[in-house]
């Protein structure tokens, strides 16, 4: 009634009272709705600001612990006389880096420093729930050489051990990949947690010259191991391998030596070339110690492999887990196999590539290069301090 009288004193018909009310109506809901977006979206910028503060300080949290067991690390292996002084130098010292690292970067849960990047396989969720953190370390030892004296088999047999983790492949960081820099190295390295080696093998870095200046600054502490055989039948093995990968292959004796002749050595032919071994010892002799060198015999890892992994692991400063019964002599192969663990299953014999059957060799051409290594052999044993007894 009201209303009407309103509407009467202002003169209004019922036609104009609808406009008027639907107008006002449409007003309160975009009022209504604006005030609303506004009020999500302030709150939906201070959900993320939370966020970000979470994630910063659980980065923080992740790279101080990171820090301490990496600390921790390098004060055990100091302690075994492995120090990693020199490590300092490698892009794993840039930690600040991390800090500035995006939100993507971390929401991977990634510490950018590279000390510890964090796996998230059930393997590693198992290891970290029982308080360890497996990570990414550059490599203690390494496997430096000599092609074809049997590097694989010294690399399947000391892995059996708990404490030895190796990458998988050749990574052939000081030769090929050096410009990669160190991030790149550390990231092909297995995971290990506290207490464990880790170990890469690329027979190559022997006799490539710029790499014992490459390890040293590296780490200084890094220990070396080289497989040796005798230099004539290596170079025979080092053929072979070359032979089965091309078909039309001069002869071995055909290489060897110059002009077709036995009585010039083609030092300049690889196969030949490698077999010099004192050479390049001396070279490696210039950056490292003889202490932080194991020299082990390629006869002997053949004919006794548990001898000479107990010497690895004593060099290593490990117990010594692997032994006797962890190798068999597998007639078929001719070579000795191994059990992947001391109950004996799991029988395993290194790959077809391994343990070939070499060409027959002119008896001449193989004593003349036996006299060419001689001088050479000898002066190897007086580096090393051991006698291979090398015919
Ligand atoms: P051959 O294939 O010429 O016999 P590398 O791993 O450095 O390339 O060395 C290969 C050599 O390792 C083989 O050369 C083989 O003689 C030797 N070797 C040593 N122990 C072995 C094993 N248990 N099984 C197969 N080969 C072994």
């Amino acid at each position: 009634m009201y209303v009407s009288i309103w509407c009467h004193s202002l003169n209004l018909s019922s036609r104009s009272l609808a406009i008027v009310l639907v107008v006002c109506v449409t007003l309160v809901y975009f009022s209504y709705s604006f005030n609303a977006c506004l009020l999500a979206s302030i709150s939906r910028t201070l959900q993320q600001q939370s966020n970000l503060r979470n994630l910063l300080t659980l980065q923080q949290r992740n790279a101080s612990s990171a820090a301490e067991a990496n600390r921790v690390t390098n004060t055990s292996r100091s302690a075994n006389g492995n120090s990693n002084s020199s490590t300092s130098a490698s892009p794993s010292s840039n930690s600040s880096s991390s800090s500035s690292s995006s939100t993507t970067a971390l929401l991977n849960s990634t510490v950018s420093n590279g000390v510890a990047s964090v796996d998230g396989a059930p393997k590693y969720q198992m290891l970290r729930q029982q308080g360890l953190r497996p990570s990414r370390h550059l490599p203690d030892t390494l496997i430096i050489g000599v092609k074809k004296s049997g590097t694989r088999a010294l690399l399947e047999f000391i892995r059996l051990h708990p404490d030895v983790r190796a990458a998988g492949s050749e990574v052939h960081f000081f030769d090929r990949h050096y410009q990669r820099g160190l991030r790149w190295y550390r990231h092909h390295m297995p995971y290990t947690i506290e207490g464990q080696i880790t170990m890469e093998k690329t027979p190559s870095y022997f006799v490539t010259k710029e790499v014992p200046q490459r390890v040293y600054h590296m780490n200084t502490a890094t220990k070396l191991l080289i497989v040796v055989r005798d230099p004539v039948t290596r170079a025979i093995s080092d053929y072979t391998q070359a032979a089965s990968k091309k078909a039309d292959m001069k002869r071995f004796e055909q290489l060897a030596f110059v002009n077709g002749s036995y009585s010039v050595v083609d030092t300049n032919w690889g196969p030949v070339k490698i077999g010099v071994y004192a050479r390049y010892l001396e070279h490696w002799l210039l950056y490292f110690p003889l202490s932080q060198l194991l020299f082990i015999s390629g006869e002997r890892l053949i004919m006794d492999p548990a001898y000479e992994i107990g010497r690895v692991q004593d060099f290593l400063g490990l117990k010594r887990v692997v032994t006797e019964k962890h190798f068999y002599f597998n007639a078929t192969k001719g070579f000795p196999c191994l059990f992947k663990s001391e109950a004996r299953s799991t029988p395993h014999c290194l790959g077809k590539t391994k343990g070939r059957n070499h060409p027959h060799i002119d008896a001449n051409a193989i004593e003349r290069l036996r006299e060419f290594y001689r001088p050479f052999n000898n002066k190897f044993y007086q580096l090393t301090g051991i006698n291979f007894a090398w015919p």
